[in-house]
């Protein structure tokens, strides 16, 4: 709900309201949190301390223009064609329109405005911000700095986490204070990357069952920052969007900027609290809509099986493999195309690989519909190696620099998506395949960020508009892909978790979480991930040991129950599993569908955590019904019985539990205050128990 009293705007869910307000010449920032009573609210007056500290540092500002006495970190920087570098926003006016408030600013004497819009999604208390940046004149505008929110929260000493990623391994959690200073979460790699990830989590000593916590995330992909400046005045503000670095956007006369969505959230009941109300947004809202409410299919995937040896009979027997263990869809990895034995060659030639294929495609695909699964296939279509046709007859199609040699990585080069041919040729590309052929599931990789980003095609003045477009570019694409194939699965992928974000996940259905498919390892990324992102966006593999990352060898039964906590798939090469493990990925995969609907669309409880606890634990509750995977890494001591104490259950509600060969009765509150006694017997042990209340 929006409410508007004596010029303070209130956006009001469930549990929380956001206001703000101009007053005395600033849009300024009153309150972010628990619900209050509205008409309590007021502006503060702004006490000076000395000449040398400005009020409008000491001000809580909505959207900070950097113009005047202003040090803070600005949300909003541009210069005009004569030069002014400074600008003045009034507030000039709102509206109420369709849920979304529009706050009107304008600057005293050029000609900009910049419209601030809110939406309030009651039910899951997340508020949607985005900006935009309109040209009312006739010179252009230059937009140097432009993020798409502004945060200011009350006091110092919080707490903030994020991800120090990197390929492999993208869980790496840190939390730090924030005492002093600045602090900057970004990319600048082109994509999102796997270093940090465009989401914040702000707590002050928050545990996931208690405390106050401030979130968000970035409807974008790309480069992105995260700025947070712990002010000298005794509060914290956070700015995240588009990454400032090497970008100015050139508006033109008339023109308007949009800029990317930011999310944020508010909470005092802890991180899981938070994880619950990002997820239902993520698989309510957030999503494409074609494939929102269905269950993530079994999947197949022939990477780690056969990388780029990609042969039609294999590929058979795997399907046929696939089919008896119960996967429902088989997708082929990279190695299908042009001349691609490996990753020095082939890639923009996305004709089928004859020798590989020598009746084409359609023999494999006739077999895999003729089993009962759907096909899917990889394709990265960003990108090119020098050694390629498409290469040898089109140099000036990627991003490159006069005078600049081209540095390559994993042997290729960006395609410069600013250019219209480009975009064309890979339209063209996917549009064919998927006429072709009955391709039902896309994996779109991406497999090196950007180096030399200029695009000749583009004005000197425009060029560091590059990172944008080329963003907006291959949503743009996905989107005209899907207008015209309904019903498409569409993978996310960067070199595993390199593109796992809100505005990935607006476009495509899911993400490929990471290359490490080592079973422990995915223990802590997936934990991770689930701050932020849904079981159902998670694509995770039960692969062969020893695991190519580490040579560790796991059991199966812990590495199927690992991968079953996101959408499942198999990436091991199943022609060589033994009759054990055969009968082994049966039973897992059945009971898998049997609980998919819980993991995908349930509330996740992240109950028990290594190192912090000795086993892990995490949980999911969905309607009635809860299942719970514990692992424990290796033995301590010959200890073997442990505790688990559940959440989210009804306490007044009996539940039947069932897990290793017991099926017992319990009550709710029992489960939550006395919990299950587990035996969990030796290193890599696991434990799937399924509750259902009765
Ligand atoms: C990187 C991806 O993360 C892998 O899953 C696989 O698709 C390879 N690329 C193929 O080159």
């Amino acid at each position: 709900m929006i409410k508007v009293l004596n010029n303070i705007f209130v956006l009001e869910g469930k549990n929380i309201q956001y206001a703000f307000g101009p007053y005395k010449g600033l849009l300024r920032h009153i309150y972010f949190g628990n619900k209050a009573d509205e008409k309590d609210f007021e502006h503060f007056e702004i006490r000076d301390i000395s000449s040398n500290d400005s009020s409008c540092d000491i001000a809580w500002e909505e959207y900070t223009p950097w113009g005047g006495l202003r040090y803070k970190e600005p949300a909003v920087k541009v210069s005009f064609g004569d030069g002014t570098r400074d600008l003045v926003l009034e507030y000039d006016g709102f509206a109420i329109e369709e849920d979304v408030l529009r706050i009107r600013l304008k600057d005293k004497f050029y000609p900009i405005a910049i419209f601030l819009n809110y939406k309030i999604y009651e039910e899951y208390d997340i508020i949607a911000r985005w900006v935009e940046i309109k040209n009312l004149g006739e010179e252009d505008i230059f937009i140097e700095k432009a993020y798409s929110c502004e945060v200011n929260i009350d006091g110092t000493g919080y707490n903030i986490t994020n991800v120090l990623g990197h390929w492999a391994g993208e869980g790496r959690r840190f939390k730090q204070r924030l005492d002093g200073g600045k602090l900057i979460l970004e990319s600048r790699k082109g994509n999102t990357g796997h270093n940090n990830n465009p989401y914040f989590i702000i707590d002050i000593d928050a545990s996931e069952d208690k405390g106050e916590v401030y979130f968000g995330a970035l409807e974008y992909t790309g480069n992105f920052k995260i700025l947070v400046e712990v002010t000298p005045y005794y509060y914290t503000r956070l700015l995240m969007g588009l990454n400032d670095f090497d970008f100015e956007y050139r508006l033109k006369a008339s023109e308007t900027l949009i800029l990317p969505k930011a999310y944020i959230g508010y909470t005092d009941k802890g991180y899981s609290d938070m994880s619950h109300r990002l997820h239902r947004f993520v698989r309510d809202i957030i999503l494409p809509v074609d494939l929102r409410n269905s269950l993530r299919p079994v999947l197949f995937n022939s990477w780690e099986a056969t990388l780029f040896n990609v042969k039609c009979d294999e590929q058979i027997e795997l399907a046929r493999k696939a089919k008896d263990i119960g996967c429902e869809l088989f997708v082929v990895d990279d190695g299908w195309f042009g001349e691609r034995n490996s990753d020095s060659a082939g890639l923009g030639d996305w004709k089928v690989n004859r020798d590989k294929f020598p009746n084409g495609l359609e023999e494999l695909i006739h077999e895999v519909n003729r089993l009962g699964m759907d096909f899917g296939l990889w394709i990265e279509p960003e990108m090119v190696n020098p050694d390629s046709e498409l290469y040898r007859q089109h140099p000036d199609w990627v991003y490159r620099f006069n005078n600049r040699e081209l540095t390559t990585s994993r042997n290729q080069l960006v395609l410069n998506l600013s250019l219209n041919e480009v975009k064309e040729y890979i339209f063209n590309v996917l549009d064919e395949l998927l006429t072709n052929y009955n391709i039902k599931y896309i994996k779109w990789d991406m497999n090196r960020p950007f180096s030399e980003a200029g695009a000749l095609n583009l004005d000197i003045k425009e060029q560091k508009m590059i990172w944008l477009l080329h963003s907006k570019a291959v949503f743009d694409l996905i989107e005209r892909l899907r207008g015209k194939h309904k019903g498409i699965e569409i993978e996310a992928c960067a070199s595993g978790g390199g593109r796992m974000d809100f505005g990935v996940l607006n476009y495509f259905d899911e993400f490929w979480t990471s290359d490490n498919t080592d079973a422990l390892d995915r223990l802590f990324i997936q934990e991770s991930v689930s701050y932020i992102y849904p079981a159902n966006t998670m694509r995770c593999w039960v692969t062969d040991c020893p695991n190519f990352i580490n040579g560790r060898t796991i059991p199966l039964e812990f590495r199927f129950h690992v991968a079953m906590m996101g959408s499942l798939g198999i990436g091991g090469n199943i022609n060589k599993w033994t009759k054990e493990e055969i009968e082994l990925a049966k039973e897992k995969i059945k009971q898998y569908k049997e609980i998919r609907h819980i993991v995908q669309k349930g509330d996740l409880f992240r109950i028990k955590s290594i190192p912090k606890d000795e086993i892990h634990a995490i949980q999911y509750v969905y309607q009635g019904e809860s299942v719970v995977f514990v692992f424990k890494l290796y033995e301590k001591f010959g200890r073997k019985q442990y505790k688990v104490k559940l959440k989210g259950l009804n306490a007044d509600k009996i539940y039947e539990v069932k897990y290793g060969d017991k099926i017992v009765r319990k009550g709710g509150a029992y489960l939550k205050n006395v919990g299950l006694e587990l035996i969990l017997d030796g290193d890599f042990s696991s434990q799937l128990i399924r509750l259902k209340e009765i």
